[in-house]
């Protein structure tokens, strides 16, 4: 008997608070004209009251209600994260003793925008290897407390949630295929350095609005396209199925442009493809896990459906996955 890991619940969390453009216009150099062509994005949510581990905690709540599991059934967690609440401990530990459990493994990862993918990947060998049955995999963020908010070329982008899926042991698949990426050589893409134990250590120097989020968004804009493409394709052939049998792309949310380029290179017409960076802007590790949740609770996504998800990400880290529903 084949032994494979299936998404068997959903779950997502955004604050309430809206920031639209315009809203940015009153205090950045921006304007809701030049936000939206380039990126795509209109408004996007900041947590005002919830730490990532409480958003977390929302998100893994509606996911398990999803699964319609008992909680007790969980036997581990990865967080997603690249805004840990913490350096340590985990936000994985926290949403765990939030959730009421005992004894399942709880850590986090950070691959930055790819970082759900590279969770999945994760609980997906665990279970398969008969290491665990079901996972609690969340992709939660809160990318508005390390922006620097005087930045116009980043801080138009980026919002909080978070969103939660409960990956779970099956005879049928399921995922299907994935492949995780990354290259080294572009670490100063893409920085937030502050928080970290080099820069907390160093005492003396509180450059702090220098070492918040930092991006050369031309730079990566052009290595994502390519890169999100290519591995969007390879994870098609890898997984078994038709190029004309994949239902939906759920691509990271960073900018529609780049979206498109992605959809046309797998020959999807716009109705296949999940879009909700409009509404959220780029949420990174929450962006994929959140638009699967939307996508499934509106009825576009349905059970049985054949997914390919691309993300792109700060490291530079990069990954795909084709997955059926
Ligand atoms: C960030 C991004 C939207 C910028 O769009 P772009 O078309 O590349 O724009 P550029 O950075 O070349 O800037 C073009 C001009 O707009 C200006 N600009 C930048 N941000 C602006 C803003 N918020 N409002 C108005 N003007 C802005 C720049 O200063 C520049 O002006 P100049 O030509 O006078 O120098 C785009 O590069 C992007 O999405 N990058 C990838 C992000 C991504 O995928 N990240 C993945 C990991 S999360």
């Amino acid at each position: 008997m084949n032994r494979y890991s299936k998404i068997i619940g959903t779950g997502s969390y955004f604050p309430s608070k809206v920031l639209t453009n315009k809203d940015l216009e009153k205090f950045v150099d921006t304007s809701d004209e030049w936000i939206v062509t380039r990126t795509g994005i209109r408004e996007r949510r900041i947590s005002e009251d919830k730490t990532v581990n409480e958003m977390a905690y929302e998100a893994a709540k509606a996911a398990i209600e999803d699964a319609q599991i008992e909680k007790e059934a969980i036997d581990g967690i990865i967080v997603a994260t690249c805004t840990p609440d913490y350096l340590i401990p985990s936000v994985a530990c926290y949403l765990q003793g939030k959730i009421g459990v005992k004894g399942p493994f709880a850590f986090d990862i950070n691959a930055a925008c790819s970082g759900f993918l590279y969770a999945l990947a994760v609980g997906d060998s665990l279970i398969k290897n008969g290491l665990a049955n079901n996972i609690l995999i969340v992709g939660a963020e809160k990318l508005t407390s390390i922006l620097n908010w005087k930045d116009r070329s980043t801080c138009v982008l980026l919002g909080d949630g978070a969103g939660a899926v409960v990956l779970s042991a099956s005879e049928k698949p399921g995922i299907r295929s994935l492949i995780l990426h990354a290259d080294g050589e572009y670490t100063s893409l893409l920085e937030c350095k502050a928080g970290g134990s080099a820069f907390l250590a160093n005492r003396d120097n509180f450059d702090i609005e220098n070492n918040l989020f930092k991006m050369k968004g031309n730079e990566v804009f052009k290595i994502a396209v390519r890169a999100m493409a290519d591995v969007a394709v390879k994870a098609v052939e890898e997984s078994g199925l038709r190029f004309d049998e994949i239902d939906f792309l759920i691509p990271h949310q960073a900018n529609l442009r780049i979206i498109d380029a992605i959809a046309k290179r797998l020959s999807l017409d716009s109705d296949k493809v999940v879009v909700t960076l409009d509404k959220f802007g780029n949420t990174s590790a929450a962006s994929i896990p959140t638009a699967l949740d939307i996508a499934r609770k509106s009825g576009k996504i349905k059970e049985g459906s054949n997914i390919v998800s691309a993300a792109f990400g700060g490291g530079l880290t990069w990954a795909a996955a084709v997955f059926t529903l």
